[in-house]
């Protein structure tokens, strides 16, 4: 068994969903697994030149993957529901090829209010704080719970989830490691998002760094690559102070870069990258390949800036700027392993 991890190293919305489907057209991958995050993620692909947002269910699923939500996840069956009515309208095997951990936890109509009516962070509104809450008070409702609870006559889950299996990940993954199957874990949210390294308390309430992957069943030494994703520039959502809003350069960014959140809505507020932040990152996250998204978006900017911590640094034009972050990760990653790329480019 071998596995490959794909990670947000800032604060989600990096651009992971395309490099998941690059991934999955170069490699043969048998299964995809989400390990984090809920409804609160948004991953937007294209699919047959269809738009498709997934939140919770691995994008692997659109090239017919097996496709797992791990039991570091948390669901809304309501949302959930209705991605699946989704992908059944693309003619998607969803019954079969969707598999979910007994373990997951489930989201109630509570949980989403309270997360909405006191929210001091920011969040998405989606239920996550009070979900893991209550799984880490040991009173949450776990999937298998409900499935025990159904009946013939009664069976309310299956409204939700159709005839997709409930699966016991351990058993699951203890009969593969033993196999030559490949598995693709698909990341949600960012480092500085996750619940130990992030700005706390601006953060989610899950781990979103790649050593997560253990807590759905993904044995360690069966990883081959870590794909880390960045922005050149950084964004984020919520109510942290995050942007100098009188930077004239952020303003053309975020409608440069149509930044938007794809759950929410949300205007999502922009700064430079900060380059030592990013290190941590890749080092934390084992990355061995970096993929730096929106290039284009930069270009078009004509102002080369980033950080590197509190320090701001121009640069004369895009290459120089460019450079500067090879040289300065070279102590974490060849240059070979680092890819600049557009916006629109397939990885
Ligand atoms: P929560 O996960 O809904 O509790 O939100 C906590 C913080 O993480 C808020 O600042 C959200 O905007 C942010 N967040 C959660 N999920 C995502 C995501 O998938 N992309 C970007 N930001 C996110
Ligand atoms: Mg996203």
């Amino acid at each position: 068994m071998k596995s490959d991890i794909i990670v947000g190293l800032q604060y989600g919305d990096e651009g992971k969903g395309k490099v998941v489907l690059g991934l999955l057209e170069q490699n043969n991958y048998d299964v995809c697994l989400r390990f984090n995050g809920g409804p609160n993620a948004g991953h937007t692909v294209y699919h047959n030149d269809q738009k498709v947002i997934l939140h919770q269910i691995p994008c692997g699923i659109l090239y017919n993957k097996v496709s797992i939500i791990g039991s570091g996840c948390v669901i809304d069956l309501a949302k959930l529901k209705f991605e699946i009515d989704a992908l059944k309208a693309l003619d998607i095997d969803v019954d079969s090829l969707l598999k979910i951990s007994k373990n997951v936890h489930t989201i109630t109509q509570k949980h989403i209010e309270e997360d909405i009516s006191n929210d001091p962070i920011g969040s998405t509104g989606s239920g996550i704080r009070p979900v893991n809450r209550d799984k880490y008070d040991r009173k949450g409702i776990r999937i298998i719970k409900l499935k025990e609870r159904m009946t013939e006559e009664d069976n309310v889950l299956e409204e939700y989830i159709g005839k997709c299996e409930i699966i016991d990940t351990t058993e699951y993954f203890c009969n593969m490691f033993n196999t030559n199957k490949y598995v693709l874990c698909e990341g949600a949210q960012g480092f500085n998002l996750d619940i130990d390294f992030g700005h706390y308390p601006y953060v989610t309430s899950t781990h979103c760094v790649s050593g997560f992957i253990n807590s759905s069943g993904i044995p360690i030494n069966t990883v081959e690559n870590v794909y880390g994703i960045c922005k050149i520039y950084e964004t984020y959502v919520g109510k942290m102070e995050f942007e100098d809003t009188t930077e004239d350069s952020f303003q053309k960014l975020r409608e440069l870069g149509d930044e938007k959140g794809s759950t929410t809505g949300r205007d999502r507020q922009i700064n430079w990258l900060d380059v030592h932040r990013l290190n941590q990152a890749i080092i934390i996250n084992s990355v061995n390949k970096l993929i730096v998204n929106k290039c284009d978006i930069m270009e078009q900017l004509d102002d080369f800036t980033l950080k590197e911590n509190e320090k701001i640094m121009s640069f004369g034009d895009f290459e120089k700027m460019k450079r500067h972050i090879v040289v300065y990760l070279r102590n974490v990653l060849d240059e070979d392993d680092i890819i600049f790329s557009g916006n629109k480019d397939r990885i």
